[in-house]
């Protein structure tokens, strides 16, 4: 008796179809799975056993094979134990094998019968519809994820003997339809609010610009000068997700299995990892290569806090995302992409002993070991970095100032959100969707400087000695000024604004 149901495979954040068939025959009662699974798939077997008699079936004493096909696709933990559990209830007869045939089925069994939740549950509904298969059987707590693209008719549940039922047309099961409010994670960002940061008022400015274009920013200054908190408040002004970058991230989340994933990720996401983090929690990795810090952040912030202790080759790993918005994990066999397109926000202080440049305070480094705690910091990396900002201390009457009230993050985000708007409906025919992104053709169709503005460009790049590399970072970020300006040309205040961040191009 022979039976077939689908399932699936993750493979990097997409997802493979695989068929589960089974075969009973007479003979020596055992239970064999082929189809290269890996340990978890070969501990489904006492869990499959377990359930199946836990649910009042019958567990045949035959000769059983089970094949995951294709054969050399990499299986990984417990989301077959469903599909085998129904396949072999199948070949016994307990379920029509006609109907059994047109789903997919996923889920870890407990040895109850209960269905367990699995990771990836977004990816395999985004290839199902590519396979022709429309029904798509998950477990109950995968439900939200399974039928937020609205690609498959999801059918949730929650014990095994249901699932029978259900198949054979003994229960009737409407598709799970979501609802919008509970579908979006509404975790709100709100946690931190720039109504308490007192004064760094050019700090926050330029967290305003790298937010409304999606710019890089390094804050550099002394300690103590609020670089960690301001940074920690640019969630609260990020603009809100498209759906597509929606469910671009909830894809990476998913593969990932955070319990946050229940809906879709609405917020950009924040990701502070700390400087002692290893090339791999960056970038990602393991035998099944899952996203790392880089693609958690995707459509999100980045925030490298104490930028200069991080390990060299951790950072060199940012270069290529920073350039391809993408990275590439490479195996003896196969390389998996994820994307990593993030907007990254990194603080430092500007010397070991973190007074250089302090109005009170002096510096007791050396030259040296100034150009040493510099150096930490490649070339390459700092020139993909748009807007470099210095926090200086704030002053005793600013810190006791109970007067000034600064403003608050919702009404920095209006403009953000604003400006944002005018590049997506700039940007809308091409990939792009800030300014931050914009290559040199971009550059020379949008980015068009009155005279005057041109002149101030002229002169700062020759004054200040600015390479050829500045003048686009100056012109990008200058749109994005002029963005929030409501401007359609760059004029000279947008320019003149945007050379101030490139302060550092002098220093290094
Ligand atoms: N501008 C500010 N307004 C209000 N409080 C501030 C400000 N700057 C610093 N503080 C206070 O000082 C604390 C330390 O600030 P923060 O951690 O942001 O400094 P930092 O610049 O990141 O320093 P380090 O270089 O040591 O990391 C804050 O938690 C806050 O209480
Ligand atoms: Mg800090
Ligand atoms: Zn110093």
């Amino acid at each position: 008796m022979l039976s077939l149901i689908y399932s699936a495979a993750l493979n990097g954040i997409d997802a493979n179809i695989v068929e589960v068939e089974t075969y009973i025959s007479s003979g020596m009662p055992v239970f064999s799975i082929v189809g290269l699974p890996d340990v978890a798939v070969k501990e489904s077997r006492d869990r499959v056993i377990a359930a199946i008699k836990n649910s009042k079936f019958e567990f045949p004493s035959k000769k059983i094979t089970v094949n995951l096909a294709p054969a050399d696709i990499k299986k990984e933990g417990g989301i077959f134990d469903l599909p085998i559990a129904l396949c072999i209830l199948s070949a016994v007869g307990k379920i029509k094998k006609e109907n059994l045939k047109k789903f997919c089925a996923i889920g870890e069994l407990s040895l109850e019968g209960k269905i367990r939740k699995v990771k990836g549950v977004l990816p395999i509904s985004l290839a199902l519809p590519k396979n022709n298969i429309k029904d798509f059987i998950v477990p109950f707590e995968n439900r939200q994820e399974a039928s937020v693209a609205g690609t498959v008719n999801v059918f949730p549940f929650e014990i095994l003997s249901e699932i029978v039922k259900f198949i054979n047309g003994e229960m009737v099961v409407g598709p799970y339809k979501y609802n919008e409010n509970e579908i979006f994670n509404n975790s709100s960002n709100n946690e931190y609010d720039f109504s308490d940061v007192k004064g760094q008022k050019s700090a926050i400015r330029a967290a305003e610009i790298a937010a409304s274009g999606g710019h890089n920013l390094l804050m550099s200054g002394p300690p103590g000068s609020g670089k960690t908190m301001i940074a920690k408040r640019i969630a609260s002004i990020l603009p809100p997700m498209t759906f597509d970058e929606s469910i671009e991230t909830t894809k990476i989340w998913s593969v990932v299995g955070n319990n946050f994933c229940e809906g879709l990720i609405k917020n950009r996401m924040f990701r502070s990892p700390h400087h002692t983090a290893s090339s791999i929690a960056l970038a990602g990795g393991g035998a099944y290569p899952k996203p790392g810090e880089v693609s958690l952040a995707h459509n999100g912030v980045l925030f490298l806090d104490e930028f200069a202790e991080f390990r060299r080759d951790s950072l060199e790993i940012l270069r290529q995302p920073l350039e391809d918005k993408k990275i590439t994990i490479s195996r003896a066999k196969e390389s998996f992409t994820f994307p990593a397109s993030f907007m990254l926000v990194a603080a430092m202080n500007p010397c070991p002993c973190g007074n250089l440049g302090h109005r009170e305070k002096d510096c007791i480094c050396t030259p040296t070991q100034i150009n040493k705690y510099k150096n930490k910091i490649s070339g390459p990396l700092m020139d993909r970095i748009d807007i470099h900002v210095e926090v200086l201390a704030l002053k005793l009457s600013e810190l006791t100032d109970l007067e000034t009230i600064s403003e608050g993050s919702a009404s920095i985000r209006e403009r953000v959100v604003r400006a944002r708007q005018l590049q997506t409906d700039r940007f809308y025919k091409s990939k792009i969707h800030a300014n931050a992104q914009m290559q040199s053709k971009e550059i020379k169709r949008y980015c068009v400087l009155d005279k005057d503005a041109y002149a101030i460009l002229k002169m700062a790049i020759e004054k200040l000695m600015l390479s050829a590399r500045s003048y686009d970072k100056i012109v990008k970020v200058a749109r994005t000024i002029a963005d929030l300006d409501g401007m359609q040309n760059i004029g000279s205040s947008h320019i003149a604004e945007a050379v101030k961040y490139r302060f550092s191009d002098r220093n290094f």
